[in-house]
């Protein structure tokens, strides 16, 4: 019954995305290397955010030679402000097994690369190896769902796999348009957030949500844990033209990243403070609440790396959450 449907979707769907899709830069030009950059650009990162940071990134590194020749510094520096920024590590070291081995040829290789589990590698396999691989993300999930007024949760693995597996039966030939028309029609039409704008859905006469004006029931998801809620202070230390950058440890949060320097409470005294801010960075599991502070250092001092404005900017990666306090550097 489910892949019944499901097959009656697919034609619909294809008609769809060939006229109403957006138009995108990883969708110009594909190699299995570019669509590598585009899935892992995209992961946890929305559309809007993705657009230019991938162009530049492939102006750069234009093939995985180039990214593979590169120093990390200089691909977490193109990555700053993405976040999750293990993607990009991840990525250099995919880039250099590809660089010397080649690109894979199937899924089970393309999944083996750094950082790629079953929705990146189906992704880059449908999209740029034009194999019949299912890509199954929250998008899908939630698109699916609807279609089959699902009501199990869509976060046990066993609803994510049957998906996967009815995918696989009714893949059509077409399968970069089929992988990203899925993906196409949860980002504009069967939205996550607000009311879907179900009479523009090539599904709208299928969709078994819909028919029962459900929609917005589905899917069912498992209530999230509360995020860990951090207090902290951020010091942003000046010496006449320069500022301290540490370091972030090996593990956990932000690993390796720069930033200036980090207190998980308050600081120790450095001097007085000229001025003062508060910021807020939401992670996916943790919330910082930071005080910034302003202080005036005599002369540099260890352990800290001493950095002008304009060397921060061209080589120092410092994510996001540290924003609002690089208004000081100016
Ligand atoms: N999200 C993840 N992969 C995508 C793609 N190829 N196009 C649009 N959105 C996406």
């Amino acid at each position: 019954m489910r892949r019944e449907l499901l097959l009656r979707a697919v034609p619909p769907l294809l008609a769809w995305y060939r006229v109403c899709k957006r138009d995108l830069p990883w969708r110009h030009c594909r190699t299995p290397y570019t669509a590598l950059v585009a899935e892992l650009m995209l992961q946890q990162t929305r559309v809007e955010a993705v657009r230019e940071r991938y162009v530049r990134f492939l102006s750069r590194f234009p093939t995985a030679e180039a990214l593979a020749a590169a120093q990390e510094d200089e691909v977490l520096k193109l990555w700053e402000g993405l976040g999750y920024y293990s993607r990009a590590r991840n990525l250099h070291k995919a880039a250099k097994i590809v660089a010397a081995q080649g690109f894979p040829k199937d899924f089970a290789g393309v999944r083996a690369l750094p950082g790629v589990g079953d929705y990146t590698a189906g992704a880059v396999c449908s999209i740029a190896l034009g194999q019949k691989e299912p890509a199954v993300d929250g998008n899908v999930l939630r698109i699916l769902s609807r279609l089959y007024a699902d009501g199990r949760c869509v976060d046990d693995g066993s609803v994510k796999s049957e998906y996967a597996g009815l995918l696989r039966e009714v893949y059509p030939e077409e399968t970069a348009d089929f992988c990203e028309a899925l993906m196409e029609l949860g980002a504009i039409v069967c939205t996550p957030n607000g009311a879907p704008l179900c009479g523009h859905c090539p599904w709208r006469d299928l969709c078994l949500a819909r028919r029962a004006g459900e929609a917005e029931r589905y899917p069912v998801r498992r209530e999230k844990r509360a995020r860990k809620q951090v207090e902290a202070t951020v010091l942003v230390l000046r010496c006449r033209d320069t500022f301290a950058l540490e370091r972030r440890g090996e593990g956990g949060l932000l690993a390796r990243m720069w930033q200036f320097p980090f207190f998980e409470g308050e600081a120790p005294d450095f001097g007085p403070v000229l001025a003062q801010k508060r910021a807020t960075h939401v992670f996916t599991h943790v919330e910082w609440h930071m005080t910034g502070k302003l202080v005036d250092a005599a002369q540099p001092f260890a352990p800290y790396v001493w950095a002008t404005a304009e060397e921060i900017e061209a080589r120092y990666a410092l994510p996001s959450a540290f924003s609002a306090f690089k208004a000081w550097l100016r």
